[in-house]
């Protein structure tokens, strides 16, 4: 006879630091499913010994924020909310999936540039590779991939799985949301999260970013572990820890994962913003290669490096990197990126003149106040900077404008002279425009001296640098 679980027990023995079973965590998700399923729909059943309370489910998240989690039960974890809901059934596709996420930054939109690089090698090499795609939008100071890709008038990223699985077949490449069925579980533990004072521990974000991912049914993944004042890892060493936790997750679960920890002390490229981010894409995609895009190019490079290398289409993720380019270089990726967007109703005849697309109401210019470096700026104020203008929501739900966002007119190191353009600002709202640019004007700062620079990747996690156990 099986054993009947009280969630009050789960709660006292994490709480105690105990080590919790896999019946009883996989308990405690369908528990927490069950509950909001009741919420929606009062009168549905309940299986028996199922309930929990909101209550409970907060202190459970508590508990596991103070006492952590073993790596069999992060794993358990992982798996049971990967499997509360729908998942994507890659077997149709016959091909190598492989995916790339990022922690969150501030202009990342290698997204964009890296989903048609990596399809455009997977439609020219076999067997082939696909990216089957499921993004988040603006969270906090960073930026969403969705909130961009709907800028492009016409773009459906609401997609059945079955509307994904035929997008991926025909380009290789799709870029969807969420859908309500996929990974319940973290939808609900995500908002409970975000009221209880656990978003930021390591195990509560691999479980949640890593059951997302597997339910791709993806085989290779990629992840951009942000470090710097832009990540939202406060130190260099949670950072690493919650990359090689998310490692050591995916690889449990049989996808090969590579985690590279790269550098967020400033704005990633020529744009921050929403359809400013699509159109230094389709420059880069056409061959513009503008010195600002220059650290956004070489960050794409090294993701697509490794998920080619992953895929088995290079000997290694440097040779990877320079396969990316030359599909950058050669215009493949922009055809591949116009299929994509074509087949998810996108407007394609705007990439024609992306510049005449972007038409904000007010913009505004911070210039150098005096002669120096640019030394440093706190890149999360930036972020910031960047969703007041009006590219972030201030509450769930809230329409983001296309717009908004800044350009930035130099990177860390540069020497400026008094006056020197370092930010331009836009909104659709000239009143907007004050706050942001206070706070840019505020964290910027310039020296006499060159500033110490960090490489834009710093370190790269495998499962053979894993500590061993
Ligand atoms: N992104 C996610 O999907 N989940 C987290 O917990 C943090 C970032």
């Amino acid at each position: 006879m099986s054993q009947i679980i009280h969630p009050i027990d789960l709660i006292l023995k994490k709480r105690a630091g105990e080590e919790l079973s896999t019946p009883e965590i996989q308990f405690f998700v369908q528990s927490v499913v069950a509950n909001g399923e009741q919420k929606l729909n009062p009168s549905a059943y309940r299986p028996a010994g199922s309930t929990i309370t909101d209550a409970q489910i907060g202190s459970f998240l508590m508990a596991v924020f103070q006492k952590g989690l073993s790596l069999r039960e992060l794993a358990d974890l992982t798996n049971a909310m990967r499997y509360s809901g729908e998942t994507f059934d890659a077997t149709p596709l016959h091909s190598f999936t492989v995916d790339k996420h990022s922690t969150g930054g501030v202009g990342d939109k290698s997204s964009l540039l890296i989903a048609p690089t990596v399809a455009a090698a997977g439609l020219e090499l076999s067997p082939s590779i696909s990216v089957p795609m499921i993004s988040g939008r603006s969270l906090g100071h960073t930026g969403g991939t969705l909130d961009k890709l709907e800028t492009i008038p016409g773009f459906d990223t609401q997609l059945s799985l079955a509307r994904m699985t035929e997008v991926l077949l025909e380009t290789h490449a799709a870029l969807v949301g969420q859908t309500p069925r996929l990974v319940p579980a973290d939808r609900i533990l995500y908002a409970m999260r975000d009221h209880t004072g656990t978003v930021e521990s390591p195990f509560l974000i691999c479980a949640s970013i890593m059951s997302k991912k597997l339910a791709e049914d993806i085989r290779g993944l990629v992840l951009d572990v942000k470090v710097g004042s832009g990540a939202f890892m406060p130190t260099y060493e949670l950072s690493k820890f919650l990359a090689e936790l998310m490692v050591s997750t995916g690889e449990l679960a049989g996808t090969r994962t590579t985690a590279l920890l790269t550098t967020m002390d400033e704005p990633l490229g020529r744009f921050s913003g929403n359809w400013v981010e699509v159109w230094e894409c389709i420059d880069i995609m056409k061959g513009v290669r503008h010195p600002m895009s220059a650290d956004l190019i070489e960050l794409s490079n090294a993701l697509s490096g490794w998920m080619l290398f992953l895929a088995g289409k290079s000997a290694t993720p440097e040779a990877g990197a320079k396969l990316a380019d030359e599909i950058l270089r050669s215009g493949a990726a922009y055809k591949s990126w116009l299929q994509i967007v074509a087949a998810h109703k996108g407007d394609i005849s705007i990439f024609t003149d992306p510049a005449a697309f972007h038409k904000p109401k007010a913009t505004r210019v911070l210039k150098a106040s005096r002669a120096g470096y640019l030394s440093s700026m706190n890149c999360k104020q930036v972020g910031w900077a960047v969703q007041r203008l009006g590219a972030g929501r201030t509450k769930p739900g809230e329409p983001v404008s296309a717009h908004a966002g800044i350009e930035s007119h130099a990177k860390l190191g540069t020497k400026l002279a008094a006056g020197d353009q370092i930010f331009t600002l836009f909104s659709e709202d000239a009143a907007l425009l004050d706050e942001p640019y206070r706070m840019l004007e505020e964290t910027v700062q310039i020296a006499d001296a060159p500033p110490q620079l960090q490489p834009l990747v710093r370190e790269i996690v495998t499962k053979d640098t894993l500590p061993k156990k």
